[in-house]
């Protein structure tokens, strides 16, 4: 039986094979996909998102949602995040992690009405079974309904966040990106008493994707793997400039394996049941501290320390087919 996602997106390369993945496989049922400011400011994320689901010729509503963050930039910047920093290939051009605009047709069908936030408590709250969000962005959307109705969290089967980072930081030298957006929303997230999965940079950089991964996406040749293909193309030139992996030509694909999990599980590895909360100010701003004692008090998360790359370059290659 297939189960039901909502996903939460700031598209965004990653967040692009996310939506294709979790669109593409038998065994996920796309209820819905929100949108979030984050790689991109809010009106890029939801119009990528947009045309990823034209590409697709799929009908799943697409609900734009928060523009900001809940306290980040209100009363002063913070330190500039460098996840997202500029990297430059051989020849010295510049190139992005994450197009503003995706090099795809500009979207026909809108996104819905109802901002997502109004979405996630009024699907929740009528829901007739349970459903697994899937935050692969900044928090915020799901922090924001949670305060207006945290009764919605009864219908929730399991959180899954991309997030988060004990040995690997992207943002800055303490936090990875999605925490350090909006690490107020993050930390009421983390303690709103649903399951909660999260998916840091430690198990997102061990399941890396190839070069031959993406040549295999290729060789499917449907417009959706060849898209793909061009973006982990783009990802391998960032991450071998500006975030290296353990292997070299290889990229972490990150949000996919949110969605890879719920497929397979095993995709995550050393999965710790353990207490995490979101340092919320100073140096380690947005950092995920993750208590690994023996005797802790308020285990709320389940922190992958590693991915398994064989088995979610597998997943995501064969929903393709
Ligand atoms: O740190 C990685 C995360 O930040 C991914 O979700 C990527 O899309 C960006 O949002
Ligand atoms: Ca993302």
């Amino acid at each position: 039986m297939s189960r039901k996602v909502i996903l939460d997106v700031d598209t965004g390369s990653d967040d692009a094979c996310a939506v294709m993945l979790a669109y593409l496989h038998k065994d996920i049922d796309l209820v819905a996909v929100c949108t979030v400011k984050g790689n991109q400011p809010l009106p890029y994320t939801t119009e990528n998102t947009l045309r990823i689901r034209e590409l697709l010729h799929a009908d799943f509503p697409v609900y734009k949602g928060c523009s900001g963050s809940l306290v980040k930039n209100v009363v002063y910047p913070r330190i500039p995040p460098t996840a997202n920093a500029d990297a430059y290939d051989e020849e010295g051009n510049k190139i992005h992690i994450h197009q503003e605009l995706f090099d795809l047709p500009a979207s026909v069908r809108k996104e819905e009405d109802m901002n997502a936030v109004n979405f996630y408590i009024d699907y929740l709250m009528n829901a007739k079974e349970k459903v697994t969000i899937v935050p692969v962005g900044p928090l915020t959307n799901l922090a924001v309904a949670l305060v207006i109705e945290p009764r919605i969290v009864e219908n929730i089967e399991e959180i899954v966040i991309m997030g988060g980072g004990w040995n690997i930081t992207n943002a800055t030298l303490a936090a990875e990106f999605n925490i350090y957006d909006d690490p107020e929303a993050a930390q009421r997230v983390l303690h709103c008493g649903a399951r909660i999965t999260m998916v840091p940079l430690d198990a997102t950089h061990t399941a890396y994707i190839s070069q031959d991964d993406a040549n295999e996406l290729r060789k499917i040749g449907t417009p959706a793997s060849l898209f793909a293909a061009d973006l982990i193309d783009l990802r391998i030139k960032v991450h071998d400039y500006a975030q290296p992996l353990e292997v070299e030509h290889t990229c972490a694909l990150h949000d996919p394996l949110c969605i890879a999990y719920l497929i397979d599980p095993q995709v995550l590895q050393d999965v710790k049941f353990c207490n995490v909360e979101v340092s919320l100010g100073g140096l380690t701003e947005g950092q995920t501290c993750v208590d690994q004692r023996a005797i802790q008090e308020n285990r709320n998360v389940h922190f992958a320390f590693r991915g398994d790359h064989e088995r979610f370059a597998k997943i995501f290659i064969d929903a393709f087919r």
